[in-house]
C-alpha cells in the first residue's frame, strides 16, 4: 500500500495543505492572505484569524483534488516551527485534532528542513532531478538566511546564518522605504531589471565564517536614500531602478561570497537554493553561472517551491516517517528554530 502523506502548512501568512503518495505530489493547494498588503508586512494577529478561516477548506480541496479519502491518509506532517505562533497554533491544533479523528500518525516538520528538502518533491511528467548528498542549501527566506550542509534528508547542519537580519527583510525593507509596497523582493526583481546595478555602491558587512549580516546595509541604504533626498527631493522617484539594481546587486554578492567560500572549503559541489528569496531572478542567474564556472550541479527549485508550500511540509515529513518517527500529542509548536 502507498504511503500517503497530508501536509499542513502554517507558519506564517500563507494557509498549505498538500497530499503526496510514496513521495509523489497529488496535490497541493495555498491560500495567501491579501490582508497584510494595506499594512506592509505581515499583522500576526490577522494571519492566525486568516488560517483560522482557510484551514478547513484548504485541507478539504487538498484532498478532493488528489482524490484520496480522509480514511487513506498514513500521516499528517504539519510545520511546528519556526514561525508565527499564533499561526504555528492553527495549524499545529488542526493537524492534532485530525490525528485523533483519524486515529492517524502524526510527524511534525521543521520549516526550514521542508524548504531545503522541497527538490525532492516528485510531480508526475516532470523529470525528477535533485542534488546527491552531501549538498550545500543556501537557504533565504523573510525570517531566515543560513548556509545548511545536507547529509540526508535527516541530517543537516547550519555551516553559517544571519547574525541579524534575514536577506528577504532586506529586501522589505528597501522596498518600502521606497514606498514600493510588500512584500518587497519581488517589486525590487523587478524594478532591478532595468537598473544599472554598478550606479551605487553599498558597503559590505565583515563577518567571520560563514555567516551573514544584513542589518549594517539595511541602514547604509536608509541613509544613502536619506542624503540624497536632502539634495534632490525627486532623487528617488527618478533613480528608483538603479537603487533596486544596485542594492540587490550589493545582497546577492554577500549571498554568493560566503556561499563560494563554504563550496569551497567543504569541496561540496552540489548545491542548491530554498526559500521565498530564491525566486530572485538575479540570484538564481548568479548561482546558476558561479557554478558553470566552478563545477558545481546546481538545482533551481521551481517557483511554486520556494515559498512556502506544504508539499514541501508533506515530502520532508514522508522521510520521518519512514525513519519511523511519530510525534506525540502534547506536542507545541515553536516559534524559534532553536526550541525545536
Ligand atoms: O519563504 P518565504 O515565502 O516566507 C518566509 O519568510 O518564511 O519568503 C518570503 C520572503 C519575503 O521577504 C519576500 O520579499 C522574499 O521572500 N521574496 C523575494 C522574491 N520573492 C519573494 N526576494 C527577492 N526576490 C524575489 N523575487
Amino acid at each position: 500500500m502507498a504511503d500517503i502523506i497530508l501536509g499542513i502548512e502554517s507558519s506564517c501568512d500563507d494557509t498549505s495543505a498538500a497530499v503526496i503518495s510514496d513521495g509523489v505530489l497529488l496535490s497541493s493547494v495555498i491560500a495567501s492572505q491579501d490582508v497584510h498588503r494595506a499594512y506592509g508586512g505581515v499583522v500576526p494577529e490577522l494571519a492566525s484569524r486568516a488560517h483560522q478561516a482557510n484551514i478547513v477548506p484548504v485541507v478539504s480541496e487538498a484532498l478532493v483534488r488528489a482524490g484520496v479519502g480522509a480514511e487513506d491518509v498514513s500521516a499528517i506532517a504539519f510545520t511546528r516551527g519556526p514561525g508565527l505562533l499564533g499561526s504555528l497554533l492553527v495549524g499545529t491544533s488542526f493537524a492534532k485534532g485530525l490525528s485523533l479523528a483519524l486515529d492517524c500518525p502524526l510527524v511534525e516538520v521543521n520549516h526550514l528542513q521542508g524548504h531545503i528538502l522541497a527538490g525532492f518533491v516528485r510531480q508526475k511528467d516532470v523529470p525528477f532531478t535533485h542534488p546527491e548528498f552531501p549538498y550545500l542549501c543556501l537557504l533565504v527566506s523573510g525570517g531566515n538566511s543560513q548556509i545548511v550542509r545536507v547529509d540526508s534528508p535527516l541530517k543537516f547542519e547550519i555551516l553559517g546564518q544571519t547574525i541579524d537580519d534575514a536577506v528577504g527583510e532586506a529586501f522589505d525593507k528597501c522596498s518600502k522605504m521606497m514606498g514600493l509596497g510588500y512584500p518587497g523582493g519581488p517589486v525590487v526583481d523587478r524594478l532591478a531589471k532595468s537598473g544599472n546595478p554598478a550606479r551605487f555602491k553599498f558597503a559590505k558587512p565583515h563577518i567571520p565564517g560563514y555567516d551573514y549580516s544584513f542589518s549594517g546595509i539595511k541602514t547604509s541604504l536608509l541613509y544613502f536614500v536619506r542624503d540624497e533626498m536632502a539634495r534632490d527631493p525627486l532623487f528617488m522617484e527618478n533613480n528608483k531602478e538603479d537603487i533596486c539594481a544596485s542594492f540587490q546587486r550589493a545582497l546577492i554578492d554577500i549571498l554568493m561570497d560566503k556561499l563560494v567560500k563554504a563550496a569551497k572549503d567543504t569541496g561540496i559541489r552540489e548545491v542548491t537554493i530554498g526559500g521565498g528569496v530564491s525566486a530572485n531572478s538575479e540570484l538564481r542567474a548568479r548561482i546558476t553561472s558561479e557554478g558553470q564556472k566552478r563545477g558545481w550541479n546546481t538545482y533551481l527549485p521551481e517557483f511554486k517551491f520556494t515559498t512556502d508550500n506544504a508539499a514541501m511540509i508533506a515530502i520532508a515529513g514522508y522521510y520521518h516517517y519512514l525513519a519511523g518517527e511519530r510525534t506525540a500529542l502534547d506536542v507545541a509548536p515553536a516559534a524559534r528554530a532553536a526550541d525545536l
